[in-house]
């Protein structure tokens, strides 16, 4: 029985049943296996002003408990797998696989000389093309890449960086050809260079170069691409590289805040690019820290955006995020072990209230995943989705003595960090100093002890072994595939019209040099075939290497 009812709660009664009208929950009735009704949330009978300050409503600021007023019950997260090998052909195959087992969204994982700029038959991409994901050097390979996909029906995440600008300029372009205006297109490309810089390493330009393709991208997305996500903030590459959650949670943060800093600097008003920010996490195994580490992440993000940067579109206070369970604890040892790992991370990440998900299979600690292994993982979604009813009522360990607890340390300890960064001269600053990539190699210095020591048990590796183990079937990735890449690219050159080509990236060459905003002269060279490695040598031109 609620006994107190602060104003805020009609406020979000309202806004419930406005939501409602647009998006009705999936199903009727909820219960649980002995026909009690289970509430969409649940509210203490108390709600004091600590309540509504520290937590409030599912949909409301400051969002701890979910950034949506129905959450799940509305629409589950989408089951976004990473997916990329070989040829455009082989990945397209994956992807449609993934979509017929019922995968909800699309992410590409790109081959390292595609991430860093670089096309298949440049010396730099030798031993590398298509190997940890799909090769890309022109427009023709992406088309053959959603081939059969239809770009009005699906999002689409790209893991691309450094190169940010030619991957959408040529989804652009795709979805142009599918007659899909650009206005309409969905999905993401990650976009956060100074994670790069941190911890992951596929950057090509400076810094400021780098921030200012960054915002070019921010100001033509505005404008034209509308639902697409311009950035995905990572914090999963700076946990896998060794941080701890508090370091994740914090470096992801002020990160997201050089980007505010950035765009406001490009003189972009904050309500317009703010609301297409995205951030992506890990899911690691320390199942009530993750939930308290997303529950914090929303609350910290939304009150930065309201009090530091003056938003007042609710969107950009709503920090919208996916999450992919950590590689870094997949073990060689005992695969099939992992695949019990990533059921819990995953799970955490659904008690944290994540809006996209992708689950690592069981054998990627040893190669990229088969049908089989990326159909498990998939498979581990659909069930914590459908049979546990963890999807059924919103923020459910709200309210937990333990969880809120954690919440709020979390939230402290990441803002002493954040504070700490701020008086260096903010995340470009302390990158370019080393800060944060020192406390990262201390915090994994540290954690490999507690490993070696037995402190910190990792079951199949330094305890419960098992003598001998029966050798994993994993995927062979078919190296006939560079020649036929190789053969395709030396097509594309002659069959092209060079002349237009050159015209293209001299305009391309006008606009880098000068201020004009880069992505229509990028989206004008992919339409005519420019390959990847041609558009990033003009800016490597311009720009230089970092
Ligand atoms: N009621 C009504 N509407 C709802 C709803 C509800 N309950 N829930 C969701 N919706 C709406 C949303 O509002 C949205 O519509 P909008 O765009 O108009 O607001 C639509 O349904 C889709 O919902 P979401 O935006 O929540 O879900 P998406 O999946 O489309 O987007 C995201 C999620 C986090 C915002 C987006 O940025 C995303 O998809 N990110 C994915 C990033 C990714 O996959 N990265 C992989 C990187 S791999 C890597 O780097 C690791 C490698 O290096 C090893």
């Amino acid at each position: 029985m609620i006994k107190r009812r602060p104003p805020e709660f009609a406020a979000w009664q309202k806004q419930t049943v406005e939501e409602l009208k647009k998006q009705p929950e999936r199903k009727e009735l909820f219960s649980t296996s002995s026909a009690i009704p289970i509430e969409r949330v649940y509210l203490p009978e108390e709600m004091d002003d600590k309540y509504v300050e520290k937590l409030g409503f599912p949909g409301q600021y400051p969002y701890t408990r979910g950034v949506r007023t129905t959450m799940y019950r509305g629409r589950f997260w989408t089951m976004r797998q990473y997916a990329g090998f070989g040829s455009a052909q082989e990945t397209n195959k994956r992807f449609r696989y993934l979509l017929e087992q019922g995968q909800t969204g699309l992410s590409v994982a790109f081959d390292l000389p595609t991430q860093i700029g670089y096309d298949s038959d440049d010396p730099m991409a030798l031993g590398e093309v298509g190997k940890v994901g799909v090769a890309i050097d022109s427009l023709a390979d992406m088309e053959m890449l959603f081939e059969q996909i239809s770009l009005d029906q699906v999002s689409t995440s790209m893991t691309i960086n450094a190169p940010a600008a030619v991957l959408l300029a040529m989804y652009i372009a795709v979805a142009e050809k599918q007659g899909v205006p650009k206005e309409k297109i969905r999905g993401t490309i990650q976009n956060d260079i100074l994670k790069e810089y941190i911890a992951r390493g596929t950057y090509i330009f400076p810094p400021k170069p780098s921030m200012r393709l960054i915002t070019d991208i921010f100001a033509y997305c505005t404008e034209h691409t509308p639902q697409f996500n311009t950035i995905s903030i990572s914090g999963y590459h700076i946990r896998e590289a060794g941080a701890t959650a508090v370091q994740e949670l914090a470096f992801t943060l002020s990160n997201a805040m050089a980007y505010v800093d950035a765009a406001l600097e490009a003189r972009l008003p904050v309500d317009t690019f703010a609301p297409r920010l995205a951030f992506f996490f890990n899911g690691h195994n320390q199942f009530f820290e993750e939930i308290a580490k997303f529950r914090a992440a929303r609350r910290m993000w939304a009150k930065i955006m309201r009090e530091k940067y003056g938003a007042v579109n609710p969107k950009s206070m709503q920090l919208r995020f996916h999450t992919q369970v950590a590689g870094s604890t997949l073990t060689a040892q005992q695969p099939d072990n992992n695949i019990v790992r990533v059921a819990l991370q995953a799970l955490a990440a659904v008690l944290g209230g994540t809006q996209s998900l992708h689950t690592n299979a069981k054998d990627e600690a040893l190669a990229l995943p088969t049908e089989d292994s990326a159909r498990i993982a998939l498979r581990t979604q659909q069930i914590i989705a459908y049979e546990t009813g963890a999807a059924d009522t919103i923020d459910p360990l709200a309210g937990s003595f333990y969880l809120e607890s954690l919440t709020d340390e979390l939230e402290a300890k990441a803002q002493q960090y954040i504070s700490l960064i701020e008086r260096k001269g903010g995340a470009v600053a302390a990158v370019e100093q080393q800060y944060m990539q020192r406390e990262i190699q201390r915090a994994a210095y540290e954690a490999q002890k507690r490993l070696e020591k037995e402190e910190e048990i990792v079951v199949g590796v330094n305890r419960f072994q098992l003598e001998e183990e029966a050798e994993p079937d994993l995927l062979q990735v078919d190296d006939r595939f560079v020649e036929q890449q190789l053969e395709r690219l030396a097509l594309i050159r002659k069959q092209r019209d060079n002349q237009l080509v050159q015209q293209s990236l001299t305009e391309l060459k006008r606009a880098a040099v000068g201020s004009d905003n880069v992505m229509p002269h990028i989206i004008e060279a992919v339409k005519h075939y420019a390959t990847i490695g041609e558009i990033c040598n003009v800016l490597r031109e311009v720009f230089g290497e970092y």
